[in-house]
């Protein structure tokens, strides 16, 4: 703080929103701005309560926190307003002007085209979506009336809040090796998901950010198609207790164990100051619940170090279980 980027790591699904929810509350985050699109769905925990976000940021959950859309990002109006309702946040939910549109057409030409529907896709239309961006065609935030009371210039609020100390958030989607430029091509997202892109999208410029957080998950997992290292049987993910199906599509999740090569590039083209490891208790259930470092077995502890060890970086926050408050926090100590 006050101004940290988070990104995933690998294919996605890292618990980004985990991390993120649990900043806001413990930060007092002052602005958390989502960029990236409506394919991603960030799974937050609230109050007992299970949130599958594609629009609203993760910072929802603390009450003084502002919520903002960047201008690089493709808002997808009808799945807006709903969650905008589910989460009550019309009073403090903000849209850049130069958002892109995405429409029903992007959505119906991503799933009829047949090299997109070979890789994979959500199916939402992002992809088109981009393309349409590109053409300088698409539609942005403030030609949509029902937008209107949304409407404003992100970067211009946030880089005014920076100078005065205040803490934002820029909160990725997906992860690395879905980038454009750098993931598994051409089995990626249309878009670039580094550190970078996060930083270009909301409109900060790479001076301003304080600390870069890439998330690791513990084993790793990815939808759709592509090449996926150490790859399990459903059968072995399901005994191990990893196998999950995605929060935005309801798919399986391919999974695979945590792998330090991928680990160590995903720190290096983030530029990551720091990690979060999220769902240490699926891999080492003595761990669930615990908010300290000294109560993990050793055969954790070690998953820890030799993380720190290989890419360089503190893992600072360390997920063990759903609920925001579930988390080792370990950044005063390093
Ligand atoms: P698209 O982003 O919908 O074009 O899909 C391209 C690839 O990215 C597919 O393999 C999707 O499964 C994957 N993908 C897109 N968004 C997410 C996400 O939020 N989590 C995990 N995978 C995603
Ligand atoms: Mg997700």
């Amino acid at each position: 703080m006050p101004c940290t980027v988070i990104a995933g790591a690998f294919w996605g699904d890292e618990g980004k929103g985990k991390i993120i929810s649990y900043l806001a509350l413990k930060d007092r985050l002052d602005f958390c701005v989502r960029t990236g699109s409506v394919n991603a769905a960030h799974t937050i925990w609230h109050q007992g309560k299970r949130y599958a976000l594609h629009m609203v940021p993760g910072g929802f959950v603390y009450d003084k926190c502002r919520l903002l859309i960047g201008a690089g990002s493709n808002v997808h109006v009808a799945q807006f307003l709903k969650e905008v309702e589910e989460t009550s946040v019309k009073n403090r939910i903000g849209i850049d002007s130069q958002a892109s549109i995405i429409e029903e057409k992007h959505s119906a030409q991503d799933k009829s085209s047949a090299h997109l529907k070979g890789l994979g896709t959500t199916g939402w239309g992002v992809g088109p979506a981009i393309e349409e961006r590109v053409r300088r065609t698409a539609k942005v935030a403030k030609d949509i009336p029902e937008l209107k009371p949304y409407v404003t210039d992100v970067e211009g609020q946030i880089n005014d809040a920076m100078t005065v100390g205040k803490k934002v958030l820029l909160e990725g989607t997906q992860g690395l090796l879905l980038s454009l430029f750098h993931g598994t091509y051409p089995y990626v997202t249309g878009r670039d998901t580094s550190a970078s892109a996060i930083c270009s999208e909301a409109g900060v410029g790479p001076t301003s950010v304080d600390d870069v957080i890439v998330v690791f998950k513990s084993f790793i997992t990815r939808v759709g198609t592509g090449p996926l290292p150490g790859e399990l049987s459903k059968e072995e993910a399901i005994k191990r207790g990893w196998f999950e199906t995605a929060s935005g599509t309801g798919r399986d999740r391919r999974s695979a164990p945590f792998n330090f090569e991928l680990a160590k590039k995903a720190a290096r083209i983030n530029g990551a100051t720091q990690a979060a490891l999220t769902k240490l208790d699926c891999v080492y259930p003595q761990c669930r619940g615990a908010r300290a470092f000294d109560a993990l077995p050793k055969d954790a502890k070690d998953l820890i170090k030799e993380t720190e060890n290989q890419t360089g970086i503190p893992v600072t926050l360390i997920g063990t279980g759903p609920e925001a408050l579930d988390l080792i926090d370990r950044r005063k100590q390093t």
